[in-house]
């Protein structure tokens, strides 16, 4: 069992089912990174201990996604034809997780796609995520789908049932995972901020259709956030992507309360998240895991393949206009009951058995098990103290 990954938030999402296929009696894992990310995806193999078997190494700096895709695929085949594995993980999205898909499928092995089923129902936006996610499903024989809303789409597109899991989603497994290692911060500069108290907005941004003038805006919004708000210190992980942080860092340096640190490693990014007021981000993953912290989480989106925290009333989409983003954070830290609505620990996305109904779903697929229960989200998760905050 061949499971594919290049990027942070792929490595995140399948670090708990390459540990858990490492348990397994019935399959044999073996691990393949792309390295279309490097220095963000090393970061995470280190949180979990996983060293991977081969490594495609496919980063450069200023690739297109044509590059990416065409050096994944010549260099996975290679790697295909001498492991021959029975099935082929891929997670989510990325240029990665399609590329090998394809690769795997061109070999006639049976892909399997772990985060099966999101769509947000433009195919801009995310871009090219929308269409990567897409294609992928159309060549996949087992989906791993997070909730029951994925699973529906799948079905609504014509995916035959039987070949569909509800799992939960895995980065669920990795939060609990990590926020349940003692605190203690690398970072010396969040160290300090979590240390000193008081009122934290959390920013990621990194979105390609973001790039440019919407990022600007996201800049803007922050300056102006940072001066409007004194007692308030803003803390900005910055994406290793140059075209991110020529485009937000200039309106937001050389302020006091404001924290701009290298791409935090993931134990850090969890407890920070514990420790933020407010959580204002264009990611995936961030919208996934801030509502099980309790955490209220501003997107500077149109939309999202994630609508199940946002029917919970913990997550609000607020675009990328810098008067909007103001407005939006400046009433949840004014808004004592504002705040309260959106700050309720829920848990849509998953209960930290994901890995687990996956690695059962793959035995079954090759013919060594059988599939266990599968993921019912709870209205409210009830209360897990290391959690609290
Ligand atoms: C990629 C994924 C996106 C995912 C995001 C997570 C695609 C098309 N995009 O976008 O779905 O949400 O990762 O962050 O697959 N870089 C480094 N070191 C790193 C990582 C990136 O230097 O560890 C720089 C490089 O210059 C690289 C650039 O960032 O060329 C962009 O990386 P790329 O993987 O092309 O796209 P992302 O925008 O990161
Ligand atoms: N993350 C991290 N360090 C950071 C910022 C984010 O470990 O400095 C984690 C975060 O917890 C989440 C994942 O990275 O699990 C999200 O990755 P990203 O936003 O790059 O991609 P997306 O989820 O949008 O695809």
């Amino acid at each position: 069992m061949m499971t594919v990954y290049g990027t942070r938030p792929e490595a995140i999402k399948v670090a708990p089912v390459v540990t858990a296929l490492a348990a397994s009696d019935a399959l044999d894992g073996i691990t393949v990174v792309t390295g279309q990310h490097r220095e963000m995806l090393d970061q995470v193999n280190a949180v979990f201990g996983i060293r991977p078997e081969h490594d495609l190494d496919v980063m450069s700096h200023g690739q297109s996604l044509s590059q990416i895709f065409t050096r994944v695929m010549a260099r996975l085949d290679d790697v295909l034809t001498v492991e021959q594995p029975d099935a082929v993980l891929v997670q989510g999205d990325t240029t990665t997780s399609t590329a090998a898909a394809m690769a795997a499928f061109n070999r006639r092995i049976p892909v399997v796609h772990l985060e099966a089923g999101l769509r947000s129902g433009d195919l801009t936006s995310p871009f090219p995520e929308e269409a990567n996610r897409r294609l992928t499903t159309q060549i996949t024989d087992l989906h791993l789908a997070p909730t029951a809303m994925s699973r529906d789409n799948l079905l609504r597109e014509g995916v035959r049932p039987e070949t569909v899991v509800v799992t939960g989603n895995t980065v669920i497994d990795a939060l609990l995972d990590v926020v349940d290692r003692p605190a203690l911060f690398q970072d010396p500069a969040v160290a300090a901020v979590a240390a000193r108290g008081g009122a934290l907005l959390l920013v990621t941004t990194h979105r390609r259709e973001n790039w440019g003038l919407p990022m600007r805006n996201i800049g803007a919004a922050l300056g102006a956030l940072a001066d409007a708000f004194p007692w308030l210190t803003v803390v900005l992980p910055a994406h290793r992507n140059p075209l991110v942080r020529d485009a937000v860092l200039p309106a937001v340096r050389g302020r006091s309360n404001v924290v701009i640190t290298e791409p935090l490693c993931y134990s850090d990014f969890v407890h920070l998240t514990a420790r933020a007021t407010v959580v204002l981000t264009d990611s995936g993953g961030v919208q996934e895991e801030a509502p099980s912290l309790g955490k209220p989480v501003l997107v500077m989106r149109d939309n999202t393949e994630r609508p199940e925290a946002v029917d919970a009333g913990t997550v609000r989409l607020v675009g990328t206009d810098a008067r909007r983003i103001v407005g939006e954070v400046s009433h949840l830290l004014t808004d004592t009951n504002a705040y309260g609505r959106m700050a309720r620990a829920v848990n849509p996305y998953g209960d930290g058995r994901a890995a687990a109904r996956s690695v059962a779903a793959l035995a079954e697929l090759l013919g060594v098990g059988s599939r266990i229960d599968e993921f019912r989200a709870a209205p409210v998760l009830a209360a897990l103290p290391s959690l609290a905050v």
